[in-house]
């Protein structure tokens, strides 16, 4: 990925010093920048006492200690904008309405037990009782946890086993794309496995389009929930919640098998989403509070299943009282223009999704782009992976039409929102950068090897944050020590995010990617191990290695590596099989691009499977393979990179 050496400029008169100043500021003192932002963005039912207090290496920090809180949200206004899977199916909901249906939800979820700290596993559609579940958890200080609706019943009993999770709530079914999303057969697979059997105590299935799925009567468990919400009455009070109270649980992929359950809290969390959503969008001047002037139509079109979702669909922008789009469907549903046809008719302000989406309608050509009237659009954005410039470039001349920014907002699950942004209007752009930290945010550029901070503006290493931020996720659900030996550990006393980057003599961030077995396909983190583990559940896999592939389109693909055990022989049918094994442990964006049966796999004279390697073969590199000479048998190169080669 090359570096363009063009540079946009910012258009407004809001200077790049201005932001160095106050992002000085901001880190010289992290506890007053932020204590200062929660007293005035933020109601407390009961003041904190203190900003900051612990450190990344007690995995101990703690933000807004003592204070009591729950989000109240503005009236008459529209807080959700709803598109259904076919265009033009909207509905427009307000924030008095979504308030009452919010209230509703959390009594109907008291009225069956749902109490407290407990944890309520949503699996759903993108529609807006989504969100209401989400607030509702929130109302009444229970722990939401979403699964992306594209993960399988094993996953799903993996996570609701994991967090010891009596609640789920799902939909008959959903739809996307055209196709029938059957939620609640998947669920009730989920809920029938030993694993949960005892652990849930009521599925609450909402009424969701197209079939029913399973039979109602097969088990007790299950409460229509849309007739238990039509009989609640809109008035819940809240319950004050401590600022450190965990908010929700949300799963991601690490290097181990095992997803985390990351846990984010409540005043930290909600004061950051709110925070980076105005400013990374520029919406501060003009929704936050105020009633006059132009509004945003802010549109963040990931899925709410991912942290995207939960930050800049849902918290973020409804704590800023600015209105947010769900959308149900996908980019290509039913053509290509779809997201142009969208900012069209909501006359969308504020555009956010990721690179693989670029990528995928940029293949399509300018036309459907040019349809369409896109005059709406300020702010561009995009999240998840590095943008190639190319793609960069097509969102900024073909949909920005040159005069929108376009923000590069590096974050993670673990980071809560944006850490890494330009803003618009302020920071001259370079496509393919993420550009500056964020206000209140202090990144550095570490050695990789020895840890050792680089002071030189220029600078190649792996990316850490040294000092605590409000909206970081304080510990993994049941295993702070994972926590800490994953994040904390490896470079005592910084965040380690995982990522590679590179600073450039402007003191710009580039990210190269991460630097452990974690892909990024499609914008969606999956863990090389998971899909091992996935593999060698299968009884024809003795062994497997996975690992990313260049893929034009989704950035990283899924390549298998796998010996067979005696008895089995590689055939198109296997490959099939084993296909459809990790569709089934994991779910379908986890589907392998490339599976590849071999006798032998590149090993270490020690028996270590060497990654380095077989990530060259996966990518045709065979000419910078590096150090083969500790290659038990280096004749297993040549015979993979032939399988490879046949097998793109
Ligand atoms: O590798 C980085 C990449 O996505 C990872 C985080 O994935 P996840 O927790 O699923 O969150 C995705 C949405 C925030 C990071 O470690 N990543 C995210 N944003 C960018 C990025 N890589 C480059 N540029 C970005 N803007």
């Amino acid at each position: 990925m090359g570096e363009l050496l063009e540079v946009y400029e910012a258009s407004t008169s809001a200077s790049l010093a201005q932001y160095k100043a106050t992002h000085a500021s901001s880190i010289s003192d992290v506890s007053g920048y932020w204590s200062e932002l929660a007293k005035s963005k933020l109601t407390w039912f009961a003041p904190f006492s203190e900003g900051l207090s612990g450190s990344f290496e007690e995995g101990s920090v703690s933000w807004f200690a003592g204070g009591r809180l729950n989000f109240v949200g503005k009236e008459n206004e529209t807080a959700i904008i709803w598109e259904g899977d076919e265009p033009g199916n909207v509905k427009h909901i307000s924030f008095h309405e979504l308030k009452n249906e919010v209230c509703k939800i959390a009594n109907a979820l008291k009225s069956a037990g749902v109490t407290k700290g407990d944890v309520v596993t949503l699996y759903m559609p993108m529609v807006p009782e989504l969100c209401y579940t989400m607030l509702a958890c929130a109302r009444i200080g229970a722990i939401h946890s979403v699964i992306f609706a594209g993960f399988s019943a094993d996953a799903i009993a993996d996570r609701i086993q994991d967090a010891k999770s009596k609640w789920v709530v799902t939909a008959s079914a959903g739809s996307r794309g055209g196709r029938n999303l059957p939620l609640k057969t998947i669920c009730d697979a989920a809920v029938k496995k030993d694993r949960c059997v005892g652990v849930v105590e009521k599925v609450f299935v909402f009424d969701g389009k197209g079939e029913t799925g399973s039979d109602w009567e097969v088990q007790d468990i299950h409460v229509k929930m849309t007739e238990l919400v039509a009989a609640q009455r809109p008035v819940c009070s809240c319950e004050w919640m401590d600022a450190e109270d965990p908010l929700f649980i949300l799963y991601t992929s690490g290097s181990t098998g095992r997803p985390k359950g990351l846990v984010h809290t409540t005043g930290g969390y909600a004061l950051f989403a709110m925070h980076t959503t105005a400013n990374s969008f520029g919406l501060s001047q003009q929704t936050a509070a105020s009633t006059d002037g132009p509004k945003d139509v802010y549109a963040c079109v990931a899925d709410a299943g991912w942290i995207t979702g939960h930050t800049y669909i849902v918290y973020g922008p409804l704590l800023n009282g600015c209105s947010t789009l769900m959308f149900e469907s996908t980019p290509m549903y039913p053509d290509c223009g779809r997201y142009w046809d969208m900012v069209q008719r909501h006359k969308i302000t504020v555009f956010y999704t990721a690179p693989t989406a670029i990528r995928s309608l940029m293949r399509f050509g300018d036309e459907a782009p040019n349809k369409y009237d896109l005059s709406s659009l300020r702010v561009l954005g995009t999240v998840g992976e590095p943008i190639n410039p190319a793609a960069w470039k097509w969102y900024f001349d073909v949909i920005g039409k040159g005069r929108c920014a376009v923000v590069d907002t590096y974050w993670q699950t673990e980071t809560g929102g944006h850490v890494i942004t330009n803003l618009p209007g302020i920071t001259p752009m370079k496509p393919g950068s993420c550009t500056l930290p964020c206000y209140g945010i202090e990144v550095v550029v570490l050695e990789s090897a020895t840890g050792k901070e680089i002071e030189t503006t220029e600078a190649e290493g792996v990316l850490a944050i040294k000092q605590p931020w409000p909206g970081m996720a304080r510990t993994c659900l049941g295993d702070h020590q994972r926590y800490l030996s994953v994040y904390m550990k490896p470079y005592p006393k910084y965040y380690f995010a995982g990522d590679g980057c590179r600073r450039d003599k402007d003191g710009y961030i580039w990210i190269t990617g991460r630097v452990d077995d974690v892909l990024n396909v499609s914008g969606h983190r999956i863990g090389t191990a998971e899909v091992e583990s996935a593999l060698v559940a299968h009884m024809a896999v003795a062994q497997a290695a996975v690992v990313g592939l260049p893929h034009e389109i989704k950035g990283q693909g899924i390549c298998c590596f796998t010996t067979l055990t005696d008895g089995h022989t590689e055939s198109d049918d296997l490959i099939k099989e084993l296909r459809q094994a990790v569709r089934t442990q994991i779910g379908p964006f986890a589907t392998p691009d490339m599976i590849i049966p071999t006798s032998a796999l590149p090993m270490t004279r020690s028996g270590k499977i060497m990654r380095r390697i077989l990530r060259k073969i996966a990518a045709g590199e065979l000419d910078s393979l590096g150090d083969t000479s500790t290659l038990l048998d280096p004749s297993v190169v040549d015979t993979l990179s032939k399988k490879v080669e046949q097998a793109r």
